[in-house]
């Protein structure tokens, strides 16, 4: 299960996410916001960590302006480890290497069809489970 959100400045991109999500038949729950007015991107960040960490979503995906202040917001809460992607490469390198769970993008930086791509690889790119990345994952909560 899939917990996806964003604000004001993520909504257009989130809505061409979710029409990905559909056509793939990829269970999700969407955390809002829902429309372009103007809300603050930290409550929409702590909804999608707060389902990850209570277990009733397997991963995420945040969307803001520009990615930033939303995947600031969501590395605060222990467990999550969001990374702000704008390429196909990071998208699977941060899935091999740092088993990222939360995917942050940028509504007002990329494309709808690079946005798609980074979320296909992002979902679809296994944690490499090698023993050097794990420490590193470990050093992070500690
Ligand atoms: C909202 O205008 C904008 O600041 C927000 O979407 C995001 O880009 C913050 O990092």
């Amino acid at each position: 299960m899939i917990a996806i959100a964003c604000d004001h400045g993520g909504y257009e991109l989130k809505l061409e996410i979710l029409d990905y999500l559909r056509r793939n038949n990829i269970a999700f729950k969407d955390f809002g916001c829902d429309s372009t007015e103007a809300v603050d991107y930290p409550v929409y960040a702590r909804k999608v960590t707060a389902a990850i960490n209570e277990n009733s979503c397997d991963k995420g995906i945040l969307i803001c302006g520009t990615g930033i202040g939303i995947s600031i917001a969501a590395n605060k809460v222990p467990g999550i480890r969001c990374a702000l992607c704008t390429d196909c490469f990071c998208a699977e390198a941060t899935r091999q290497h740092n088993d990222s769970n939360v995917l942050a993008l940028g509504g007002r930086v990329i494309g709808p069809g690079l946005a798609v791509k980074i979320v296909d690889t992002f979902l679809n790119t296994e944690f490499s489970g090698a023993e050097r990345h794990q420490k590193r994952i470990d050093l992070i909560e500690k």
